[in-house]
């Protein structure tokens, strides 16, 4: 660890203050567990003290003299009164685990969908996920179950020095002396323990991804023939395995005998110097050696606590750095004022949107990008017009879209929505507005007709029936065994993507969308499915503004307008018929595709 590392791990203990606001609406319920934690400490304490009382008084001496009930009924109660205080500390320590894991998991999501598009590119799922899943877990133990335990190991270790100072203050510092040797030596163990169980934990992932690969890789380790290397790979990660955890439990095995060690050198002190204690108080003698004793796992819990701290640290900082990401794209105060924000919508003041886009002198460098995808770009599009875009992967075909739907803004020039620059208007109102269609569609889990009510909660079945029809999804439908009630299971994977497709399709037109984007919508249905819902789009663009990003060429022939684009510029634009006439790129990209097409036909009909 370099020294600037060692420096910013201690920082990040001291940081453990950013998620006090989640734990302010627990205040009472945080309180009240300490001190009942504290109480069961109390009483552990105390427990020991009427030992000592009873050995002194009563076997020492030889007599009960009828003061045994009164004792018994004392012991009996503090034990009574610890069992409940146990157990009630320890449901309010559960209630709060729970209660904040619900506030922070919530707070997380409700900021993510806040979030703008970049920000999902630039962070992947499973990061995200970890996220909002085991920071929060572990933030929610820390200020339940640490926090409970670390007023009841702390106040026993701070009562049971009290009392053993009060009884006989030389002994007790003698006792105490050893506490500084047992912490060190139980941080030594333990950083060797955290490290080797670090190790096994990255051994252990290698092993299951080594597995992973070679049962989703299995036809391919075959064909390429290195099933033995990719064995070989495996038995010297399990052989590496198999070391380390020995190690491992070696170590435990040393730390445990350790921690007894320890305890008996404590008890060995009490013994040496048990002229400190007059030999009538067999007693205090029997207290000295419970508090050594039981001082151990208190400041076994300790050393373990600040180490966990300060891994915490971490999961604190990165849910806390989640909630502070501010989105690239966010409305201005007088926008949100008068449309709403997502969460509450104003729609009333929401203008209509009739479908006229333009951009306006854009420039356009991703977030997270270094060169400009779009330099200087203009181009208008009238509203109820069926513009086609075409051009080479990575032309920028997608940066358009993305900017008309404005889940990224121009980095200069403006992108105009019926006229006004579209940061005038809300997201929300601009996102309602639109019907999306990607090439990845994702579907939710539920059924077929949950996924279409997202497009429009208030669609009728007739509506949603129609809206199938149009798209020619009824054919998928039908072959589904519950219709359209058929679960489509965890992000629609139950059905393949061209099925996907059609079903978002529909559910783009049953939002009955002011403008159509249809982004590769059609790259992964077969040529006849691609006719029909080509005939389907030539039905529903009629009065709608539509942008189709076409994969296959054939199918745009009848755009109002062709934008040819390549590196992010327009190179032509015009009908299917003036730019094949115009023998340039796009006649170039035309013929060499109707050759393609025209090969493969002939190839598969050989
Ligand atoms: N999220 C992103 N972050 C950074 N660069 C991107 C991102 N998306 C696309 N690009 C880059 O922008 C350029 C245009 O991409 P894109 O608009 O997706 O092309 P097309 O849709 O025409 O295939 C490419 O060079 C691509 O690498
Ligand atoms: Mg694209």
């Amino acid at each position: 660890m370099t020294q600037e590392n060692k420096t910013r791990t201690k920082l990040r203990f001291f940081g453990i203050g950013k998620i006090l606001p989640f734990m302010k609406t627990f205040k009472n319920l945080i309180i009240l567990m300490a001190v009942l934690g504290l109480i069961t400490s109390l009483i552990d304490v105390a427990i020991t003290l009427f030992q000592r009382y009873a050995l002194n008084n009563f076997v020492e001496k030889g007599s009960f003299a009828g003061r045994l009930p009164m004792y018994l009924i004392v012991y009996v109660g503090a034990i009574v009164v610890q069992t409940l205080a146990t157990y009630f500390s320890c449901s309010r320590a559960m209630t709060v685990e729970v209660s904040m894991n619900r506030d922070l998991r919530q707070a997380a999501f409700t900021h993510l969908q806040t979030l703008s598009f970049s920000y999902f590119n630039q962070n992947s799922v499973g990061y995200i996920h970890a996220r909002v899943l085991s920071d929060t877990s572990r933030i929610g133990s820390l200020a339940s179950w640490t926090v409970m335990d670390g007023v009841w190991h702390t106040s026993y270790l701070v009562f049971a020095a009290g009392v053993m100072l009060a009884i006989n203050w030389k002994l007790a510092l003698m006792v105490m002396a050893i506490v500084p040797l047992v912490a060190v030596l139980f941080s030594v163990f333990q950083k060797k323990l955290i490290r080797a169980n670090r190790e096994i934990r990255e051994i252990n992932s290698n092993i299951t991804s080594n597995f992973n690969e070679g049962i989703t890789g299995a036809k391919t380790v075959k064909t390429l023939a290195i099933e033995s290397s990719m064995e070989k790979r495996f038995v010297d990660e399990t052989a590496k395995m198999r070391k380390r955890s020995v190690e491992a439990s070696r170590i435990r095995g040393l730390f445990a005998a350790t921690m007894n060690l320890a305890s008996s050198a404590a008890l060995a002190i009490v013994l040496w110097k048990n002229d400190l204690i007059s030999s009538e108080e067999v007693g205090t003698f029997s207290l000295f050696m419970s508090y050594a004793q039981g001082m151990m796992e208190p400041i076994r819990w300790l050393i373990d606590a600040i180490s966990d701290l300060i891994t915490t640290q971490v999961n604190i900082e990165r849910f806390t750095n989640l909630l502070a990401v501010r989105s690239d794209v966010i409305d201005s105060p007088e926008v949100i004022e008068k449309d709403g924000d997502s969460f509450e919508p104003k729609k009333e003041n929401w203008e209509p949107l009739k479908g006229d886009i333009k951009f306006d002198d854009v420039s356009f460098v991703y977030p997270d990008g270094e060169e400009e995808v779009l330099s200087h770009f203009s181009m208008t599009i009238p509203y109820g017009s069926n513009i086609a875009i075409v051009g080479e992967t990575g032309a920028g075909k997608s940066t358009l879209v993305n900017l008309v739907c404005r889940f990224y803004e121009p980095t200069q020039g403006r992108v105009l929505i019926d006229g006004r620059d579209a940061r005038e208007r809300s997201q929300l109102w601009l996102h309602s507005h639109i019907g999306y269609v990607l090439q990845n569609p994702h579907l939710f889990s539920g059924t077929v007709r949950e996924n279409l009510l997202y497009g429009n909660p208030d669609a009728t079945p007739e509506q949603i029936e129609r809206a199938v029809k149009l798209v020619s999804a009824d054919e998928v439908v039908a072959r589904l065994e519950k219709g359209l009630d058929t679960d489509v299971g965890e992000g629609g994977d139950l059905l393949s993507t061209g099925e996907k497709q059609l079903i978002s399709f529909a559910r783009a037109i049953l939002a009955d969308p002011r403008i159509l984007i249809l982004d590769e919508a059609t790259a992964s249905v077969d040529t006849i499915t691609e006719q029909k819902i080509q005939a389907a789009i030539d039905e529903v663009i009629k009065g709608r503004t539509s942008i189709v990003i076409a994969h296959r060429l054939s199918t745009i022939r009848h755009a109002d307008c062709i934008l040819a684009v390549r590196d992010g510029k327009i190179v032509e634009q015009g009908t299917h018929k003036e730019l094949i006439a115009k023998k340039g790129y796009y006649y170039d990209m035309y013929t060499r595709q109707y050759e393609d097409e025209e090969a493969a036909k002939i190839l598969s009909s050989v």
